[in-house]
């Protein structure tokens, strides 16, 4: 494996009754003029708008709101929550909602640091220097931003979508109550559940070697997700599957799983692309293109795609050449996403070939990439081209 340092600085708190319980003690202590970011409208009708603000009711906070985060947030929204820190001398942001209200926060706390435009720090233009402090109350099991500095925001004007990073972009804090997300309607469980399995597989196709606990840590991930996640499916108020959900999302995106390694994500880079053009939800476009970006390496990943056929999906490889294990757990893939109802095509979004240079393009911007196999337009334009 290669060196590493690892160094996640965010407090996870996790289990039922947190909020009620350390909101108001961990926010004390980074300020008290707050920003609340939320979505649309969700938080106000499971009731944990009402229980946040009556808990900073009590605290002597000033408290303004940035309300409205789209999922894929957009530059847009961002803009808004740096015009308000600045104005209002914000000193700490907290994030109450899924990934995009995590991520939106998270440009926004650097934005509002930076003298520019907060795209500028998005593309790479400019460096992340500083950034206010922030805390999260999670609201949705999928993305892993609770605990990572990762965020992905869209520039609607001109159809781009970068994730970005920084050693700034860590919450403070984070807030995990299964009991907040027990209102995630069906179709949301099953993108986060593809979502954090992505992930996973993001990380479990590398090329450093002599990894044997990282490949078996993600491998207990997925076991977990794959037993856990269609029971959840069918039985969306049982917090005790909310709760293994919620921790297997942090878990499979907080670094833990990529300690020695360097993960491809060249999926995550093509669905980027994908969802930049058509608006899609993250984890409907990784369902359709992961299964086909496996496909695309199926000799140069063969011992990672028979492991995962045999000690993930249980597959018998006997008599069966490697190739046909590798497919037969590609399928075993497929399978179980439909069967929690997942999109397996583009043509389930209604996207069909028109756009895929365009896409295939944006894909490119930076240039060939992908750390397991470095792609090219070829690649990408044959991936999308089997997605359809
Ligand atoms: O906006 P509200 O009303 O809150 O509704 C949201 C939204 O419509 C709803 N929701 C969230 N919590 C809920 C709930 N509905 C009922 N009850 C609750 N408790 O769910 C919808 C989707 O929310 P969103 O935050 O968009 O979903 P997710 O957490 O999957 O985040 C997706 C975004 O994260 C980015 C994606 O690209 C996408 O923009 N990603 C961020 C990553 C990171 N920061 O590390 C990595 C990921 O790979 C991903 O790219
Ligand atoms: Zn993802």
């Amino acid at each position: 494996m290669d060196s590493f340092i690892f160094h996640n600085p965010t407090k996870l708190i996790f289990g039922q009754h947190q909020v009620q319980e350390q909101l108001v003690k961990q926010l004390k202590a980074l300020g008290n003029r707050v920003l609340l970011v939320y979505g649309g409208g969700s938080i106000k009708k499971n009731g944990l708008y009402a229980e946040v603000t009556s808990l900073l009711s009590d605290g002597e906070f000033t408290v303004f709101e940035l309300p409205g985060v789209e999922p894929n947030p957009r530059l847009t929204t961002v803009h808004k929550g740096v015009e308000i820190c600045k104005s209002e001398g914000i000193e700490v942001l907290l994030a109450v909602g899924g990934g995009s209200v995590i991520d939106c926060t998270k440009a926004i706390a650097a934005g509002a640091k930076y003298d520019g435009d907060a795209w500028d720090l998005v593309t790479r233009k400019a460096p992340v220097e500083a950034a206010l402090p922030f805390g999260t109350i999670l609201t949705l099991a999928a993305t892993g931003s609770e605990m990572n500095a990762g965020s992905v925001i869209t520039n609607w004007e001109t159809h781009e979508k970068y994730g970005w990073g920084s050693p700034f972009s860590f919450p403070v804090f984070s807030i995990l109550d299964p009991r907040n997300t027990l209102s995630v309607p069906k179709d949301h469980t099953v993108y986060g559940i593809v979502d954090m399995m992505s992930h996973v597989f993001e990380q479990y196709f590398h090329q450093q070697t002599n990894t044997p606990l990282q490949e078996q840590m993600c491998e207990a991930v997925l076991k977990t997700v794959i037993e856990a996640g269609p029971k959840l499916v069918e039985n969306l108020e049982n917090v005790e599957l909310r709760e293994t959900i919620l921790y297997s999302g942090t878990i499979a995106l907080n670094g833990m799983l990529q300690m020695g390694t360097r993960g491809d994500w060249a999926s995550h880079n093509i669905e980027h692309s994908v969802s930049a053009v058509y608006d899609i939800p993250h984890a409907g476009g990784l369902a359709i293109i992961f299964p086909q970006w496996m496909r695309h390496h199926k000799e140069l990943g063969e011992r990672k795609l028979v492991n995962l056929a045999v000690r993930v999906w249980g597959i018998d490889p006997t008599g069966k050449s490697n190739q046909e294990v590798a497919e037969e757990g590609i399928q075993a893939l497929e399978k179980f996403w439909s069967s929690i109802e997942a999109p397996s095509r583009l043509a389930d979004y209604n996207i069909d070939d028109s756009q895929l240079e365009v896409m295939a393009d944006k894909a490119m911007v930076n240039g060939e990439f992908g750390n397991f196999n470095k792609l090219n337009k070829n690649d990408v334009l044959s991936i999308l081209k089997a997605c359809l």
